[in-house]
């Protein structure tokens, strides 16, 4: 027995020595834990040391890099290629025409017909700028920079420090007086022949930088472009519901004492997609007047359309972008309207951002990165899309082609109903029908064309806001084919004898 008990002494004992052992051992291993932790935490609040100074002149994104180098590296990887089924390009991209002979007739007659290609990787877009056919051979305005190169430091200085004053002369010079205006304001480069000719066009302007999207001295993000800070207020001003924009609704509520000022009143969430609309977006840069985003009724394709039926130039000329050469209807021209289609889709209203498709964050040792290179997310799905969808990377695939496809056979429709309008105005127009007797077919032409460009010049394929892009392409093919009956019934003898 008393053996069976000191038995039990003696393994109490030991069992009391091994618990105050491990308990040790976890003592020493939350400790290290705990400091580790709290280290990270330091790291994670000062994820960097302020090198060099950057400051609102600073556009040479090298110089930041010095300060922010994993940003940095992603973003020069916007030079490189990538390539999906309906996005991204090759080197030198292909001409869009050469997919879609189409583009060439809906176009007849403006600067597009001649030179209109896919996008690709944000470091090229001054030198994609500077080359195209469409500012060589055609006058184009000086506004086209905002959207294409850092150019606040020289609205700044044509403005006398006023930038809204800069952007609006910036804008009545020509292209390439304005592009000279660019290269005298400089940029603060200390880094000595240290970028890619890509970031550092030999005459010393760049690409859209990191002072575009980032208060220097905050690291905030911020937006910076004129245009698109008129045009979120003019939208504000307006009543068009904007359900995924909640601060707009907010200030509504409040009274609408000041303007609306993106800078002070969108969320943080909401910021993540306002930097990329300052340029992907629908807007009107012509000679005629001041770049300006037409959003004032709201941001949806016929709320664009009402704004600029509604709209006249300077001159008294209502609103169109060019007259269709063979069949003389003043037409628009669509852009880009990512931030527009985005809009009406069902991310957005869910509150998920441009940045957390195109920019997902990324780990590195404590750090939560953005991946600054801004590129399809089809290449970079894990990131992209798992993080909040459980499903495989084939099946994600597939859920997306699954919409583009479908979109890209409406399109296709669309773009066959458009051309046998044309094809019908033509005719009439041979068999002697005038123009006057045709405006309500020319009407027609303006609205079918409006809905097939915007969705032909968003860059997602439909996958933005599938349901919304299918609804605008049923409307271009109802339009095309309204008039094309009426115009082929008016060269069929119905008309009153050619006089
Ligand atoms: C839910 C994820 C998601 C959100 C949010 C999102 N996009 Fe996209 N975007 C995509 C996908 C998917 C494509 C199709 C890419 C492809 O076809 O390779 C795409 C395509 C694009 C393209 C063309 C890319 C290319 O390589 O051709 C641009 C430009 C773009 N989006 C801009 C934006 C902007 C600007 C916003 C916010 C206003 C936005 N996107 C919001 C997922 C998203
Ligand atoms: C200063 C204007 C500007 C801003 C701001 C901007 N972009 Fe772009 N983006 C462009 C231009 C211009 C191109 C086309 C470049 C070319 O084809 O040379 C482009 C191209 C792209 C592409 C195609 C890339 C490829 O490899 O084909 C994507 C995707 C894209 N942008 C998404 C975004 C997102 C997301 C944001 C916000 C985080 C954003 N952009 C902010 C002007 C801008
Ligand atoms: C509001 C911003 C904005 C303005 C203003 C703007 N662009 Fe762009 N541009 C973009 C964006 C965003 C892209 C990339 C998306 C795309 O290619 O559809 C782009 C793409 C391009 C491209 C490459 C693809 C192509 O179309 O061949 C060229 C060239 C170009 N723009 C020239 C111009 C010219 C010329 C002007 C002036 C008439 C101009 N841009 C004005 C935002 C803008
Ligand atoms: C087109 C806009 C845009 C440009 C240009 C841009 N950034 Fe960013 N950056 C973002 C967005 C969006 C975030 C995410 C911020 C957030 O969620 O608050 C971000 C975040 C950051 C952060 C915070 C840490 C992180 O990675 O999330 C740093 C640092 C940063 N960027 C540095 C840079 C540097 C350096 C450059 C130039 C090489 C640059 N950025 C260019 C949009 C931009
Ligand atoms: C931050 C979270 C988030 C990210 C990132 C995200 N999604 Fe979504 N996605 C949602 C939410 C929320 C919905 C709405 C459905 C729901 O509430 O479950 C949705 C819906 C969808 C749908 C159904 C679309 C429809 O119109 O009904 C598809 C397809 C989809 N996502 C694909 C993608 C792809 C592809 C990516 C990456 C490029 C992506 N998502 C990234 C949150 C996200």
């Amino acid at each position: 027995m008393s053996d069976s008990f000191s038995n039990t002494r003696r393994r109490r004992a030991l069992l009391l020595g091994g618990i105050a052992g491990v308990f040790a051992v976890m003592v020493f291993l939350i400790t290290g834990l705990l400091t580790s932790i709290f280290q990270r935490k330091q790291e994670a609040k000062n994820p960097y040391v302020r090198l060099v100074e950057v400051n609102e002149e600073t556009t040479d994104p090298a110089a930041w890099g010095v300060n922010w180098a994993r940003e940095y590296d992603d973003y020069k990887r916007t030079t490189e290629s990538t390539k999906t089924r309906f996005g991204g390009s090759e080197t030198l991209p292909a001409e869009k025409a050469a997919a879609n002979p189409w583009l060439t007739r809906m176009f007849a007659g403006y600067a597009f017909a001649i030179d209109y290609r896919d996008r690709r990787g944000h470091a090229y877009m001054l030198q994609d700028q500077d080359q195209t056919r469409r500012v060589t051979e055609k006058k184009q305005p000086g506004s086209c920079l905002q959207c294409h190169t850092a150019v606040m430091p020289t609205y700044r200085r044509l403005g006398g420090g006023d930038v809204f004053k800069g952007f609006e002369a910036l804008g009545r010079l020509s292209y390439q007086e304005a592009r000279a205006e660019v290269v005298k304001t400089g940029s603060s480069n200390p880094i000595a022949g240290g970028t890619q000719a890509t970031f550092q066009h030999a005459d010393g302007a760049h690409p859209v930088a990191c002072v575009d999207c980032h208060d220097p001295q905050s690291m905030e993000l911020r937006v910076t472009r004129p245009g698109f800070i008129r045009g979120i207020q003019a939208l504000a001003d307006g009543t068009a519901p904007t359900p995924h924009l909640e601060s707009i609704e907010r200030w509504r509520a409040g009274g609408r004492a000041k303007p609306y000022d993106p800078n002070v009143d969108a969320s943080r969430q909401e910021m993540r997609s306002y930097v990329c609309g300052q340029c992907h977006v629908e807007y009107y840069c012509g000679p005629k007047t001041t770049l300006f985003y037409p959003w004032n009724n709201g941001l949806k394709v016929d709320q664009i359309e009402s704004y600029y039926d509604q709209y006249k130039f300077p001159d008294g000329h209502r609103f169109y972008d060019w007259a269709h050469a063979e069949t003389g209807a003043e037409v628009l021209k669509a852009q880009h309207p990512e931030f527009e289609t985005w809009s009406q889709g069902i991310h957005a209203r869910s509150g998920v951002s441009c940045a957390d498709c195109h920019m997902p964050y990324k780990r590195e040792g404590a750090m939560k990165v953005s991946d600054h290179w801004v590129r399809s997310p089809l290449t970079n799905i894990s990131r992209a899309c798992q993080v909040c969808h459980p499903y495989s990377e084939t099946e994600i695939q597939a859920r997306v082609g699954a919409i583009q496809e479908r979109t890209h056979q409406l399109l296709d429709r669309s773009a066959t109903a458009l051309t046998a309008l044309l094809d019908a105005v033509v005719a009439a127009k041979k068999s002697g029908v005038s123009e006057a007797q045709l405006a309500d077919v020319l009407a027609l032409q303006r609205k079918a064309q409006w809905r097939l460009d915007f969705v032909a010049a968003e860059n997602s394929m439909g996958f933005h806001a599938p349901q919304e892009t299918a609804r605008v392409l049923a409307e271009a093919i109802d339009y095309a084919r309204q008039g094309q009956l009426a115009a082929s019934t008016r060269s069929s003898g119905a008309r009153p004898a050619a006089r």
